[in-house]
């Protein structure tokens, strides 16, 4: 009988041995400290509206914002990233530096539902524009500069309606610095920016339009990055933190981790990562289908993204995981 002597020297099953010796040895974790919610808040409506493409997912009515607020406070929810669904879009889309707009109102609500949420909106357009492009269109295209303008008007009016932070989208040039010093002129040097600095075009975003209204036709490859180019986008989230940015956001999260992954080893300013409509739509409906164990590949992802660097996640999935974390 020949036996093939085994003696490995280096046996790293030791360190998987049980459960406790694994907890031991655990690089990475997450929890409700570096989970943001994206919340919807639509216009003109008395009921809650499902969002087709994301099941679990809903447009709330002015009305339900506040109980919806301590809702999610009370399950430990800490951070919140409002988006609105307009009945005022405008060519410019104007209503976000109205006073009296939805964007002011919805932080606004939130604050005053539960002042130790932190709010932190989305700073952009197409949500308010009747083209459903992420700034002012002439000729076809978008203008970067004049863009600029409205989202510094846009970032002062956020601010004064409360929010702690921003979190400008429209991937304009310059729109960090531009917005930094329109904040610190206006008196708000404490509202941080987290900018959204390597946000790709992607196809990802679908369900996260139809959730949004959005009037978009054609794409947004004239500003957001090119899918294929992670130079690029390493480029431009540098270029975000010399103008100014306290946090560095990649986003879609899963397809783009190696971006992430790179940025980590390049700035020391804490990282984000956003997983948009189409992950969470990706998971949720293999999930009702019964192929995966939901719960499980959720926490997989978030685990992944802080293992690829993101200090924190902005999820759909932020209020479900807190449910289930309290055992619900
Ligand atoms: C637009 C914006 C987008 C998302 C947030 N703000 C994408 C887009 O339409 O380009 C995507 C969020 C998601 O897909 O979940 N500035
Ligand atoms: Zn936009």
């Amino acid at each position: 009988m020949s036996q093939l002597e085994v003696s490995p020297l280096r046996r790293p099953r030791r360190l998987r041995q049980s459960p406790a010796i694994r907890d031991l040895v655990r690089e990475h974790d997450f929890s409700l400290n570096d989970l943001v919610h994206p919340i919807f808040i639509e216009e003109g409506i008395d009921e809650p509206k499902d969002v087709s493409a994301m099941p679990g997912i809903v447009r709330y009515p002015e009305a339900m914002v506040e109980a919806e607020i301590k809702e999610l406070a009370a399950l430990g929810v800490r951070y919140v990233m409002p988006f609105g669904i307009s009945r005022h879009k405008d060519e410019l889309g104007s209503d976000t530096w109205n006073d009296e707009g939805l964007l002011a109102r919805m932080i606004r609500t939130i604050k005053q539902a539960c002042p130790e949420m932190v709010v932190i909106p989305d700073i952009c357009f197409c949500e308010y524009t009747s083209h459903g492009h992420c700034g002012v269109v002439e000729d076809g295209h978008v203008c970067n500069d004049a863009t600029v303008e409205n989202l510094v008007k846009q970032s002062v009016a956020a601010a004064r309606a409360g929010a702690d932070m921003l979190a400008p989208s429209a991937m304009m040039d310059g729109q960090v610095r531009a917005i930094r010093e329109g904040l610190d002129a206006a008196g708000f040097e404490q509202v941080a920016i987290l900018a959204h600095s390597a946000k790709f075009s992607s196809a990802f975003y679908g369900p996260f339009r139809t959730a949004v209204d959005s009037e978009l036709k054609g794409d947004r490859k004239g500003y957001q990055l090119d899918i294929a180019n992670g130079r690029q986008a390493l480029v431009e989230a540098l270029l975000d933190e010399d103008e100014g940015a306290d946090i560095l956001m990649v986003k879609p999260g899963t397809p783009y981790l190696d971006v992430l992954a790179n940025l980590r080893q390049r700035t020391d300013l804490p990282l984000a990562s956003y997983q948009v409509g189409g992950e969470y739509a990706g998971i949720k409906y293999a999930a009702m289908a019964g192929a995966l164990d939901e719960q499980q590949v959720v926490f997989e992802t978030l685990v992944g993204f802080k293992r690829a660097g993101a200090d924190l996640i902005v999820s759909y999935y932020t209020k479900q995981v807190a449910e289930w974390l309290a055992g619900k």
